[in-house]
């Protein structure tokens, strides 16, 4: 089954052509660099807007460059729940339209499940079940993942995201936008002890996170420099900062691993991306003897051959959507 993906949840605008929820035809990603960089993150008016200039001809260019048609579409997968409401508005009302027109199923997407199938796109051999830590911009999430489709939440963060960390920190440091890449980039010339910033609930009962005070020790770190006019490491900052919150993904991704006798991790989402949490992960899975998973680099951040590989498999199950289909910014995972 031939299914066109539409992903439109925040800053990037993307469609794909995806065969049998596993074969990725074309993934065409339209992103919004010069406008975050312009206005220092993403302004959902202005992000909105950008994708509707945008979704026609990203939609356009998925299907010639598959070598496809509109006519081959056999159905349409689209981010309908969690995201900037004026941004998944634009890509439900054209994945309504063409589902329409074209007389093909449609189905609804939450963009959390999109990213869980990003991993399953680069692995498909990933056992079930398994424990999958989310990191994005907008979610930090640990789940329990029994089957496809079947998930429970074990814990959340109780503030910012990880990607909402590694952003507020970099717009801080006046180094650039998204955030997390920047970070990494730096961090690979720092010393990643330099600093010892706090690892917030690192030794708590619970399994949830939260990155606001670490934010608030960095802050203030620098400040305290500042004030007394210290040299500035930044390269030094930027690592101690990452390891902290490397070393809280980890370890209490483990711990859930191992509290439920699950030899097998997936992490993904746009912060699976960086480089020390990879290193950092398959170093300590190693050891404890755990499978760990990561998606391609291209599909960690955001992109809609994830959300055609989840609708697929959603549509397998028989779930289907209709002209009805609404969006929901802040809907919980379906499980
Ligand atoms: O999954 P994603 O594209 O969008 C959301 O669903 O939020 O994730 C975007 C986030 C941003 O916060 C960005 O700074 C972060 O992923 N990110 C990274 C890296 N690449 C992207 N964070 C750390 N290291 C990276 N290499
Ligand atoms: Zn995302």
């Amino acid at each position: 089954m031939l299914v066109l993906g539409i992903e439109t949840s925040c800053d990037e605008t993307s469609a794909a052509l995806v065969a049998d929820g596993n074969t990725v035809l074309s993934n065409v990603i339209a992103t919004q660099l010069d406008l975050l960089n312009k206005f220092g993150g993403v302004v959902p008016e202005n992000a909105a807007r950008r994708h509707a200039e945008l979704i026609g001809y990203v939609i356009k260019e998925a299907i010639d460059s598959a070598g496809k048609t509109l006519g081959d579409v056999e159905a349409i997968a689209v981010t309908a729940r969690q995201g900037l409401i004026g941004s998944l508005l634009v890509g439900v009302a054209a994945a309504k339209t063409l589902s329409y027109v074209l007389q093909v199923p449609l189905i609804g997407v939450h963009h959390i499940e999109g990213h869980i199938f990003a991993n399953l796109l680069s692995n498909p051999q990933i056992p079930m079940p398994h424990i999958c830590r989310t990191v994005s911009g907008g979610h930090t999430m640990l789940l329990h993942t029994r089957d496809y489709c079947q998930y429970e939440l074990i814990a959340s963060t109780l503030d910012d995201a990880a990607g909402e960390a590694f952003d507020k920190i970099a717009k801080f440091l006046e180094v650039g936008f998204p955030g997390g890449p920047v970070i990494d980039k730096l961090s690979t010339g720092g010393n990643r002890k330099a600093f010892n910033f706090p690892r917030p609930l690192l030794k708590a009962s619970t399994l949830d996170f939260s990155f606001s005070g670490l934010k608030t020790s960095v802050i203030n770190h620098f400040k305290e420099k500042v004030r007394n006019n210290e040299a500035l490491p930044l390269e030094d900052i930027a690592a101690s900062f990452q390891e902290a919150v490397v070393d809280v993904l980890v370890a209490k991704t483990l711990r859930a691993a191992a509290e439920r006798e699950i030899h097998v991790v997936s992490v993904t989402g746009g912060v699976s991306a960086n480089r020390r949490l990879r290193e950092a992960f398959q170093d300590t899975c190693k050891r404890r003897g755990v499978a760990v998973f990561f998606p391609e680099l291209a599909m960690c951040t955001d992109n809609a051959a994830m959300i055609a590989a989840a609708g697929y498999a959603r549509l397998q199950r028989g779930e289907t959507d209709d002209l009805s289909l609404d969006v929901f910014p802040n809907a919980p995972l379906e499980v």
